[in-house]
């Protein structure tokens, strides 16, 4: 009996086989076309095509739904690109429009040969790799096979998210200098649209401090191009790199397809959008061309930061699904911290809201004895610890005298740092490591360590200039202290801020270009987080920047958690948070309950600030010296239900229900989707409103459940320690139905935790 199963499934196996062989099934991985110079990107759900096999322009054929079989590749390439120089180039889906021939739509490598040519022809120079298991692709291109100029392409695939990284080298092979003056990192080729009724609408994000991450959607309108920016040497609050394009659904397209993408770099950046009247959308993006500037001497390289984009067929929602666990898989990958799934983003505490630079070891050493019973798992000690002879006690003082104040904590850390181990937490410290104020021992030793030109006044901001983060002194010298504290009082976790746009940005005595100082700013900020994960394997890093003005991609990958805003008033969060979950995986972001929740108007209930916080890594910021007996009580079984439930929030992925809206009806509802919808967590608001809000919320229809289960549904309103329901119900009815929360009907600032399991 068994012998002749076996037999079964190995005949059925060779047949399978033969069958797929003779179909030419493309599985995913990177493949070469057997004959034609054309590449297969497969991805589970996606296909990206690009050729070289019509006239050696690579080109885009096709990005879109997966192409399975070999007679859809031979459909495509018997379609080639018929553009040369003649016919314009301009119309053509290259993957590296250069500057460059009759090439007029967005460009995105621009560079300066000898002889004042800055005319690039690039062609594919007939050397191709695939590597790591089919999953990366390297192309090289020559100009036009005139020069020793050679551009190496780089694909890789996020195989499970349908996500492509994109970057390129540029190498000069030539025997005298070249300039770059714009090295942007990928354009990305949207297919035609079908006439004039299918549109695209672009979600982008806006901001500004302490009001991050906005989204913003426009229609694409022909002959409009749309930039989304930032050129303050920061990735910033006034945007962040992150785009999606989401097609209109119409007759022709009834299906939500949606391309997205952001940029690794925590430097100055842009990302542009363009249509024409065809319908053909270009997107292009990477490091700022405003000031960019880069000298390759002979035999030198450069290669750009990633660009990560990728393609879905189930909306915004399927596009807020993939980045963040792309960016989550790669934060995996890069830190030894981040490994374990089961290793949870601890609850913290931090004082900076409550007690800002009023900081002393009595004081602290008291709040952390208040913390630790809470269930807090993290104590920082945030700014105002440093600074001897121009000591921390506001912000225009020693920054940059990262030596601990003697008044403050007599004896160093350690004592502190013992005593909050000894409660059962880990201790965190808060450093600015880029940043000098004039009025600091380091700036009167070190005035040339600043970003400045010569003669020129330097323009302070928050009373504090840049240190150049590309000069190798300037970055052990700050290493070099930052290490011996985390040395010598045992520091589990640094949170990293950056509070000032740079300006000024220039190397002196460099006998190279001096406005490379502008990558090797950012690439030196890379540098310190790289050298502490090096020589501190278990240390945590926080990324700060004002708030959530260091978020990009290239951040997330590298440390393991980012502050999202200085905002953390609940219902503006719900918008914040709204935005930034397109990019960042939930466990990153950071929301803490503080005492900023109230004006003379309202009062924000305790059990709402904590639902908006639950939404990812959890903090608390308020005043607990001054939380009542009651307040300290609630705190502590919020903190509990939310270490229940913090593998849904942190390890699943998190979906709006109902986004936040300025219009309509002010209600907010999340849903965090665990294990292909074996438990989910909603989170419900019915938040500020000028109207009267009297009506009756409508079930909430959820999604991702598995239809045929039954949950366990158990709801929490204002009281932590009892739950409002309990019950059971289908996941179809819960789907299909909706949850019911009459809770949440007539008033304000009402709101709940759901929690699902199934039974
Ligand atoms: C920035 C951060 C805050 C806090 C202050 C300290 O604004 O976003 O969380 O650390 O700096 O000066």
């Amino acid at each position: 009996m068994a012998l002749s199963r076996a037999i079964f499934f190995v005949v059925t196996w060779i047949t399978t086989t033969l069958i797929r062989g003779c179909l030419g099934k493309l599985d995913v991985g990177i493949h070469k076309h057997h004959s034609l110079d054309t590449w297969f990107l497969v991805t589970e759900k996606s296909s990206y095509v690009i050729s070289a096999a019509a006239n050696g322009y690579v080109v885009n054929m096709h990005w879109g739904k997966r192409l399975t079989h070999l007679d859809d590749l031979n459909a495509t390439v018997t379609e080639p690109p018929i553009w040369s120089q003649v016919i314009s180039v301009t119309e053509a889906r290259e993957e590296v429009p250069a500057f460059g021939g009759l090439r007029y739509r967005e460009n995105i490598l621009k560079a300066e040969l000898p002889k004042g040519i800055r005319e690039l022809n690039l062609q594919y120079a007939g050397n191709a790799t695939i590597s790591d298991h089919s999953r990366k692709l390297d192309l090289d291109l020559r100009d036009g096979n005139r020069t020793e100029f050679l551009v190496t392409l780089h694909y890789e695939l996020d195989i499970e998210n349908d996500i492509i990284r994109r970057s390129y080298t540029v190498y000069n092979g030539l025997d005298k200098r070249v300039n770059l003056s714009k090295a942007s990192s990928a354009a990305w080729h949207l297919p035609y649209a079908l006439g004039w009724d299918e549109q695209r609408e672009l979600t982008t994000l806006a901001g500004e401090w302490s009001q991050e991450a906005m989204v913003e959607t426009t229609r694409l309108a022909p002959g409009v191009k749309h930039t989304v920016e930032s050129t303050r040497g920061m990735s910033d609050h006034v945007s962040h790199p992150y785009f999606a394009l989401s097609q209109v659904p119409n007759a022709v397209n009834p299906s939500t397809d949606v391309y997205f993408g952001a940029l690794a770099w925590t430097g100055s950046w842009e990302i542009t959008v363009h249509t024409d009247t065809k319908g053909y959308v270009r997107v292009t993006g990477g490091i700022h061309h405003q000031d960019f500037g880069w000298t390759l001497e002979p035999g030198e390289s450069f290669t750009t930061p990633i660009f990560a984009a990728g393609y879905t067929d189930e909306g915004l929602p399927g596009a807020r699904k993939r980045m963040p666990r792309h960016a989550r898989k790669y934060q995996k990958r890069n830190l030894a911290t981040q490994k374990d799934d089961d290793v949870f983003h601890p609850v913290l505490y931090n004082s900076w809201e409550a007690v800002t630079f009023d900081l002393s070891f009595e004081k602290q050493m008291a709040l952390a004895d208040k913390a630790a019973p809470l269930g807090i798992e993290l104590f920082v000690v945030d700014d105002g610890w440093f600074g001897i002879d121009s000591p921390r006690d506001n912000d225009t003082l020693g920054l940059g005298d990262w030596d601990t104040n003697p008044k403050k904590f007599p004896n160093g850390f350690k004592p502190l740092a013992d005593h909050v181990h000894e409660l059962g937490m880990k201790f965190g410290l808060w450093f600015e490591g880029e940043m000098v104020n004039p009025n600091s021992d380091l700036y009167r030793e070190h005035p040339e360590w600043v970003f400045h030109y010569d003669g020129i006044p330097e323009y302070l901001s928050r009373t504090q200039l840049v240190l150049n983060f590309g000069l190798k002194e300037v970055r052990d010298h700050i290493f070099e202290k930052v290490a011996g504290h985390i040395e010598e009082a045992g520091i589990d976790y640094i949170k990293w801020d950056f509070n000032r746009p740079m300006q000024g940005v220039t190397m002196h005595d460099y006998d190279r270009n001096p406005q490379e100082a502008w990558v090797l700013a950012v690439e030196g900020y890379y540098e310190i987080i790289a050298r502490l994960k090096e020589r501190f394997p278990n240390l945590w890093f926080e990324s700060c920047s004002s708030g959530g003005g260091r978020m990009d991609l290239g951040a997330l990958e590298r440390t393991d958690q980012v502050w999202t805003s200085d905002n953390t008033r609940p219902d503006a969060r719900l918008f914040i948070q709204y935005g930034a979950s397109l990019w960042i995986p939930p466990r990153m972001k950071y929301g803490w309950v503080t005492d900023s929740s109230s004006d003379n108007r309202f009062e924000i209930p305790l059990s709402f600030r904590f639902h908006v916080s639950f939404m990812g890594g959890l903090g608390l910021g308020s005043n607990i010296n001054e939380f009542s007996k009651e307040q300290l009580e609630k705190t502590t079984h919020w903190i509990t239900l939310y270490k229940k439930i913090r593998h849904v929030i942190q390890n699943g992925d998190l979906d709006w229900l109902v986004p936040p809206s300025r219009v309509s009806e002010l209600i907010a509802v999340t849903e965090s989707i665990y294990n292909e919808g074996e438990e989910a967590v909603v989170l419900a608001f019915r938040h500020n409103s000028p109207f009267p809000a009297t009506g009756d919320l409508s079930p909430i229809r959820l999604r991702s459940l598995d239809q045929d289960a039954t949950y366990r549904v158990t709801i929490w309103q204002e009281d932590p320690t009892e739950p409002e329901d309990e019950y059971e119900m289908s996941g179809a009815l819960l789907m299909y139905r909706g949850l019911e929360l009459p809770g949440l009907n007539n008033g304000m600032f009402k709101s709940a935790v759901v929690w699902l399991q199934q039974a």
